[in-house]
């Protein structure tokens, strides 16, 4: 039985910025960012979207009421929590209001914890073959104003149906990974901003993808030519660009793989690091651009968390008759948000939500997404359902 992906979603913020603004107001070159670092835009969450809401309004995107019915696991992947105690996985089954008679749970590994919801995910069905479970990987990444990083910062979730028979991409056995306990990002209970080592990170990145890599050769006797397209965790464009260059030559494989990740970073470099559905963004934005997609193509996926975990696993295309849907769908998406200046960024980065006891309302009058956040009430978060009258 095949087990994988059968609907994929995908949600980002209304506001963007340019990274060639964000360059002259930093007095970098622009092709610093456009080249070296190879992003264009950059999704700004505004006060009233957050990790709850981005994955309602991803998962909304697909869902049927059949599909409600149906899903008895919700796993929320994110490293931008909203409660040191409680899992962003309710107040998704209440928002969307999904079936009682499920697990709900969140997973926390900087951005692998959709990963692992979707291996998770996968070895349930597997046991259960009539059930269905929703992985969403949902985050707002946040360096810092004039930071290095900040280059990198996005906003975004990818929701996922995992189900037996999927549309879009069967999972494949084996997986390799690897985990090793590392200071190359990470976020103190006391900041919203992330604390990271850049170049570092950059290396361990490699290393992970490196190690992982070798072991499923050695593992499947499968090498680079048996794959149609490699996928990665982009915390930025560049970074698959520099780990496909340790594996491709300038044979004419190679050559198609890199034409295929020119398709599969197209969204990324639009929205910037969403982390958790960084790796999946990508595989979406492969299935709506590349002309290439077949049914039976094979795939190649490295998962990267810092921390750090590493993962590289194998997909085969279903019959993914959806995916034009998809593409008109993101496309859209992207075209109608707005670009903000950058001092309009500033404020709204610097405008959080606030983290206090007291009861607050937020302006949610320019609010168009069909989940929001109204404020907080007696310590309770207040989420908004605008089809709810
Ligand atoms: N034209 C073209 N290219 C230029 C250029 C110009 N005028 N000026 C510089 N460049 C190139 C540089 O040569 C460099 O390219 P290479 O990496 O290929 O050598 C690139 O632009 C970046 O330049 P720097 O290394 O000088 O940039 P930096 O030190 O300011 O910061 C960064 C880069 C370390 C990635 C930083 O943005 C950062 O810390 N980002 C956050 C951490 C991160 O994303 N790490 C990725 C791995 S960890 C991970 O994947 C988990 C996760 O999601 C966080």
């Amino acid at each position: 039985m095949s087990v994988g992906i059968d609907k994929i979603g995908f949600y980002t913020p209304k506001f963007y910025i340019d990274m060639v603004d964000l360059a002259h107001a930093r007095n970098e070159d622009p092709n610093k960012y456009l080249v070296g670092i190879g992003q264009t835009r950059q999704a700004v969450a505004p006060v009233t979207q957050d990790i709850v809401t981005m994955a309602a309004n991803a998962a909304a995107t697909f869902l049927t009421a059949e599909d409600k019915q149906n899903i008895e696991m919700i796993i929320f992947g994110t490293e931008s929590g909203i409660d040191n105690s409680k899992a962003a996985a309710m107040y998704l089954q209440n928002l969307l209001e999904l079936s009682h008679e499920a697990r709900a749970f969140e997973i926390k590994q900087a951005c692998y914890g959709a990963t692992a919801g979707l291996q998770m995910a996968v070895d349930f069905v597997k046991l259960h073959p009539e059930a269905s479970v929703l992985v969403v990987g949902a985050d707002i990444a946040r360096y810092g104003i004039n930071t290095p990083g900040e280059v990198t910062q996005g906003a975004g979730a990818v929701a996922m149906l995992v189900k037996s028979n999927p549309d879009l991409v069967e999972i494949e056995e084996p997986s390799t990974f690897y985990s090793e306990d590392i200071m190359d990002f990470w976020r103190p209970l006391y900041r919203s901003e992330a604390i990271v080592d850049g170049h570092y990170s950059n290396n361990m990145y490699i290393d992970f993808f490196t190690k992982t890599w070798e072991q499923y050769q050695q593992k499947t006797n499968q090498t680079m030519n048996d794959f149609d397209a490699f996928l990665f965790h982009l915390p930025y464009t560049k970074m698959g660009i520099k780990a496909l260059r340790t594996i491709l030559t300038d044979d004419d494989h190679s050559q198609k793989i890199w034409q295929e990740f020119e398709a599969a970073k197209k969204y990324n470099a639009e929205v910037g690091n969403i982390y958790t559905g960084s790796l999946y963004l990508s595989l979406l934005s492969w299935l709506a651009n590349s002309t290439n997609v077949k049914q039976g193509n094979h795939i190649g996926l490295f998962s990267f968390g810092s921390g750090a975990q590493g993962e590289f696993f194998a997909g085969r295309i279903g019959p993914a008759k959806k995916r034009l849907e998809i593409k008109d769908q993101v496309d859209e998406m992207l075209a109608d948000r707005t670009l903000l200046s950058i001092d309009e960024y500033e404020e709204i980065f610097n405008a959080r939500k606030p983290f206090e006891s007291a009861d607050y309302q937020l302006d949610t009058s320019s609010e168009n997404a069909n989940y929001y956040l109204l404020g907080q009430k007696n310590h309770q978060l207040i989420y908004k359902n605008a089809n709810e009258k």
